[in-house]
């Protein structure tokens, strides 16, 4: 367990835009390198050995253009032991070299090579380098519509160690559509990365070594995967539980949640509304007032929140735990703002009504409709294995789409939790859920829907690259897959999840 921290004693870290190290005609190029490095994350906590890009947790933040491609080599400049406990007894990791990485841009439209597969890992210098390895500079057109990305390590089998180190970083594309809106801009426009961590009393990370054991199950390996990891602090682009001083005016705030595990439900203790902009893939059609918001891994919500009517007040942005929380569990809290009385400026920003046009893609001819399933088995340790339609990792690509089709996936959660599925390459729209008996499910395996198909939530009538798959439910997703042909994943964006084993690769074919 952590120790104990104060809250709300450290300001929240702005994060500052990383400039190119060189313009060319068509594009820009970027060094960043992979560090091992040491930085305050609490006034009350020593410096924690931390592993980020450029030296810095988070990473620089990217903030490019849409049309401009840009180049970037992520240099990994790591040291061969890993900071956290590394697991080698699934996927013959114990033939690999033990630090291994390589990035990949949540939320972009990238060519195969340099969409960061997980086996075109590397290491450090590029010495040793995994078997889809094809280049050491990554490419990205940027030629997609505007949106918040992020861009985080995706080793194969220690990807959960690797961003819990601190590798991963935030990334806005921006367009000339959105940039006419009259919304919040400049130092009135805030990128949030909200995770979770937990602390040794040297500051160090903790993560555990193996999870609770049964006494009479087979004898763990040391160390061992567990198949979810929560913090007990939240962070908010790298301090825990910071606070921010704002005006009384409106925010744009781009809340990204970077935890392995934990799904966010955010609100104000205020009672104010979060008024949402955008998701994964960018603007909405229309601003959806919340006053909870939930924030599966991975997720992305572009939020205003109009400070005016709070002068002089304090407020929290809070995480609802539920009914059934521990007392204990602290955390319920996220970050605080403290709003001042007076204005800068004044304040010309505005809540839109209607965003941006986004096509329905259910007008699409749909080619094929698949079914997979989400679920777990024991391996013989007797941890549970998750799996994508009974599939591992190494078993042979199933799913095999078209370029330019269109199709449906249903994820047919028949676990008791919900996982957030995630598709690389492409944004696709959400269509419906639908219960079905999970109970019958387990006896007969049969499948008895209990429900007609409820629609996607306000805030989930745009694009999308994560989707929350609730148990017991089917969730339906289309997609057309394009503009790229060739190997991609999909996965489960629970990051102990994706290790083991809740990753496929897929193919866009020609
Ligand atoms: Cu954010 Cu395949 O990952
Ligand atoms: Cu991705
Ligand atoms: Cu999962």
């Amino acid at each position: 367990m952590s120790p104990r921290l104060r809250k709300f004693v450290d300001r929240l870290p702005i994060m500052a835009v990383v400039k190119p190290d060189r313009r060319n005609k068509k594009d820009d190029y970027y060094h960043i390198e992979m560090r091992e490095f040491r930085q305050k994350l609490h006034a009350d906590l020593p410096p924690t050995t931390l592993w980020g890009y450029n030296g810095q947790f988070p990473g620089p933040l990217f903030d490019v253009k849409q049309g401009r491609p840009i180049q970037v080599k992520w240099a990994n400049k790591l040291p061969s032991r890993h900071i956290l406990p590394v697991d080698k007894s699934f996927h013959h990791l114990d033939t690999m070299p033990e630090v291994r990485t390589v990035t990949h841009l949540h939320g972009g439209e990238t060519l195969p090579d340099s969409d960061g597969y997980p086996e075109a890992w590397y290491t450090r210098d590029f010495r040793e380098v995994g078997s889809y390895f094809e280049r050491e500079v990554y490419h990205y057109a940027n030629d997609q519509r505007p949106l918040t990305m992020w861009y985080h390590d995706h080793a194969m089998g220690i990807t959960r160690l690797n961003v819990y180190a601190g590798l991963a970083g935030m990334y806005i594309l921006r367009g000339e559509e959105e940039e006419k809106l009259p919304l919040p801009k400049g130092e009135y426009e805030i990128p949030l990365m909200l995770l979770d961590r937990s602390f040794n009393r040297n500051g160090s990370l903790a993560y555990p070594r193996q999870p609770q054991q049964d006494p009479d199950s087979p004898k763990l390996p040391d160390p061992s995967i567990q198949p979810f990891f929560l913090g007990d602090t939240n962070l908010v682009n790298g301090k825990v539980w910071p606070y921010l001083e704002v005006e009384p005016r409106k925010y744009r705030f781009r809340i990204l949640n970077a935890a392995n595990t934990r799904a966010y439900q955010l609100y104000l203790d205020n009672g104010g509304t979060f008024y949402q902009i955008g998701s994964d893939g960018g603007l909405l059609r229309k601003t959806v007032p919340l006053v909870q918001l939930a924030l599966s891994p991975a997720e992305r919500a572009d939020v205003i929140i109009d400070f005016s009517n709070y002068p002089g007040e304090t407020i929290h942005l809070k995480n609802d735990l539920g009914p059934d929380a521990d007392p204990e569990d602290q955390t319920d809290d996220v970050m605080q703002f403290k709003v001042g009385k007076s204005l800068s400026t004044e304040d010309e920003s505005k809540i839109p009504v209607n965003l941006s046009y986004i096509p329905s893609l259910k007008n699409n001819k749909i080619t094929t409709i698949r079914n997979l399933k989400l679920s777990s088995v024991p391996d013989k340790y007797e941890r549970p294995v998750f799996l994508l339609n009974d599939k591992k990792w190494v078993d042979p690509v199933t799913e095999k789409p078209k370029l330019g089709e269109t199709e449906i996936w249903s994820f047919v959660n028949i676990t008791d939790f919900p996982h957030p599925i995630h598709i690389h390459l492409i944004q696709f729209q959400v269509l419906n859920r639908q219960p079905f008996d999970l109970d019958i499910y387990n006896e007969t395996k049969q499948i008895i829907f209990t429900g007609a198909p409820t629609p996607p939530l306000p805030n989930e009538h745009g694009w999308k690259d994560t989707v929350s798959a609730p148990p017991g439910q089917y969730t339906r997703v289309i997609v057309k897959f394009t503009p790229y042909t060739g190997r991609y994943v999909w996965h489960c964006h629970i990051l102990e999840h994706e290790d083991y084993d809740m990753m496929r690769p897929y193919d866009v074919e020609e």
